[in-house]
């Protein structure tokens, strides 16, 4: 049997695997420092979890999700985005009722999309976000995309760009609709068959449609900012204060419609400026979504976040040259010889690890220059060689494998000798 992996998935293999555990260590420690707290939903919902959540017309549910009936006869998807799930747990969970507001939560995990696999474009990709659940002060709204700000910063990312829309309140976006239907109606013939469907659905939709992204219809189309009315416009202006206020700089792009249908206000994402970065750009995506949790069977709740995927954010690190490559340091390897210091090693690795240390030997039977090769490879920080010799007179030699020192240390002390020296 060959069988190879399915398309737009990747294997993480363990060489890249220290990259991706050093960029969830870190994103989590600046989750919780801005006071968001991990929230784990299943891989898989009821379908309408997305279909309504994400919205009907949308790419996402009408071409992009793993949908299928389980044995029971339900019908399950696999997510392909995390707000929806984390709505319809808020819910469910009555998280609106919690003392603590508001809810401000983190999610890591994969998604599934079924797109055209391209260079930053997976099937399975995953995603790190947050929503926050409960308030509507635009400071939040701030502080989100401060938080993904940073996460990007602290990565040592430097060529990225801010954009920011307002999508309006509902009254702002019926009118904007209205406008959009006026706008396309004697063109529409000269577009696809999506967007002939879209008018009627949906004409925010046609805006972020791939095929017609040339027909010059597209160029002229109306611009939300110009349907806001007076608090919609308020809520921006303040949003832009508080970036202003962080020193966050951003560039507003009046055409920025997003590909899901639950936002209104706020919209943003956040792009690599990097020459050569690649087709798409984008890096990570969010916006206000008030009114969801209400379609979830919630209370009237405001909501905000962002997710973005690591696979973009590696891709952009990669590309900035910022990525720290290689595996995790040994702490120490063992050098054995055949006989008796053996046995006393294999006591003597499983004791180490017991101890909190990273220890390893050589199981291939390799002479000893090519195990000091292997300690290299992995690393170590120190070799403890023991052999006939080091039998006789019950003394290790340890070899600090950085500088090159040797030091003689007795069995009886071995294991205190080595407790400074790491761990994990
Ligand atoms: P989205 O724009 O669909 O928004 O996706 C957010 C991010 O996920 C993108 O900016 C990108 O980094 C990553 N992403 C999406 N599709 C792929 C793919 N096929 N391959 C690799 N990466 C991908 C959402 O998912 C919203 N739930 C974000 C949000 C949270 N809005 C409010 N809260």
């Amino acid at each position: 049997m060959k069988v190879q992996i399915p398309r737009g998935t990747q294997d993480i293999l363990p060489e890249e695997v220290s990259i991706w555990q050093r960029i969830e260590e870190k994103v989590r420690t600046i989750a919780e420092r801005y006071g968001y707290h991990e929230i784990r939903t299943p891989i898989f919902e009821h379908t309408e979890v997305f279909s309504r959540g994400v919205g009907e017309t949308t790419d996402i549910v009408q071409k992009e999700m793993y949908t299928f009936t389980d044995r029971g006869g339900r019908s399950l998807t696999l997510r392909p985005e995390g707000t929806a799930a984390v709505v319809r747990s808020y819910v469910e969970n009555k998280m609106f009722g919690y003392p603590n507001q508001p809810v401000k939560l983190y999610y890591f995990g994969p998604m599934f999309r079924y797109e055209r696999p391209q260079s930053g474009r997976f099937r399975q990709f995953v995603q790190f976000g947050v929503e926050a659940l409960g308030s509507s002060d635009p400071a939040i709204d701030a502080e989100v995309i401060a938080l993904a700000m940073d996460i990007y910063r602290e990565m040592g990312l430097k060529n990225l760009q801010l954009v920011i829309n307002s999508l309006g309140d509902t009254e702002s976006r019926l009118s904007y609709r209205e406008a959009l239907v006026r706008h396309f109606r004697p063109v529409i013939g000269e577009l696809c068959e999506d967007c002939q469907k879209r008018l009627g659905q949906n004409p925010l939709r046609i805006l972020d449609c791939k095929q017609d992204r040339e027909h010059p219809a597209m160029k002229e189309a109306p611009s939300i900012i110009d349907f806001l009315n007076g608090p919609s416009k308020e809520y921006f202006e303040k949003v832009l204060h508080y970036l202003d206020l962080l020193g966050i700089p951003y560039r507003i792009d009046p055409n920025l419609v997003r590909g899901l249908d639950y936002y209104n206000h706020t919209a943003f994402e956040i792009m690599s400026t990097e020459e050569g970065f690649g087709a798409i750009t984008s890096l990570c995506g969010g916006g206000r979504y008030n009114g969801l949790v209400e379609d979830f069977g919630g209370p009237e709740t405001p909501g905000i976040g962002f997710a973005f995927s690591i696979e973009r954010l590696i891709a952009a690190m990669r590309k900035e040259k910022v990525v720290e490559e290689g595996g995790r340091p040994l702490d120490v390897f063992l050098v054995s010889q055949d006989g008796k210091a053996r046995d006393y090693l294999v006591k003597l690795l499983y004791d180490l690890r017991r101890m909190g240390l990273s220890a390893d030997m050589d199981y291939m039977g390799r002479k000893m220059k090519a195990q000091f090769k292997q300690a290299d490879r992995l690393q170590a920080k120190l070799a403890i060689i023991i052999g006939e010799e080091e039998m006789e007179k019950k003394r290790a030699t340890v070899k600090n494998m950085e500088d090159g020192t040797q030091t003689e240390v007795p069995f009886a002390e071995l294991q205190e000798y080595l407790k400074g020296i790491g761990g994990r």
